[in-house]
């Protein structure tokens, strides 16, 4: 499993406050430790494998690996984080939050796979205010993000199809 070996800044959105962090081979993670419960981190790694065999531009995850010295030169981060293992989704560059007026420019079929995905794994925040979908302007690229409340936390179907960032978006 891959060290962790600087935690650099806290995410600027997010209830969970996954902090980016450099791994040991170098590479920028979004890791999400304590905070996001280990329910959350549970749910993240089971639903990031099945997006990803499900066919979504998941962004690319792993587990991680927070060592216990980490905090002995800086205590950033050790509240949120923690030490030992947690999720983590490779720093996607240059990215922004998704927002509605890309609709025309996100496939049909990415828009309805993603809606049946975030039913199947009754995920209820994938919504217009907070769509968890990051995207790349330069590529017309979107990449998926956020799944630490699926599995039914707190599922409603009515507000679900009102809300969906792709319910109803052709
Ligand atoms: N892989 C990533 N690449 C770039 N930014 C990311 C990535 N993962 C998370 N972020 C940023 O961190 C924010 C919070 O991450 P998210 O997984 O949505 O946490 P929360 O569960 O707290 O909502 C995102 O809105 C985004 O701005
Ligand atoms: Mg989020």
């Amino acid at each position: 499993m891959l060290d962790i070996i600087e935690i650099i800044k806290p995410a600027e959105q997010g209830k969970n406050m996954p902090y980016l962090c450099r791994g040991e081979n170098g590479d920028l993670y979004y890791v999400k430790g304590i905070k996001t419960t280990r329910k959350g981190q549970i749910c993240e790694w089971i639903c990031a494998n099945l997006a990803k065999e499900f066919g979504l531009p998941m962004a690319p995850f792993s587990l991680v690996n927070i060592p216990n010295n980490i905090y002995s030169e800086s205590s950033s981060g050790k509240v949120e984080l923690g030490t030992g293992t947690a999720f983590a989704t490779q720093n996607i560059k240059f990215a922004n939050w998704y927002q509605p007026a890309y609709a025309d420019k996100v496939s049909r079929k990415l828009k309805e796979d993603l809606l049946a995905f975030d039913w199947w794994i009754q995920n209820m925040d994938r919504m217009k205010d907070n769509p968890n979908l990051l995207w790349v302007n330069n590529k017309l690229e979107l990449t998926v993000i956020d799944h630490d409340s699926a599995f039914g936390f707190e599922f409603f179907p009515t507000i679900f199809t009102q809300e969906h960032i792709f319910f109803r978006c052709s």
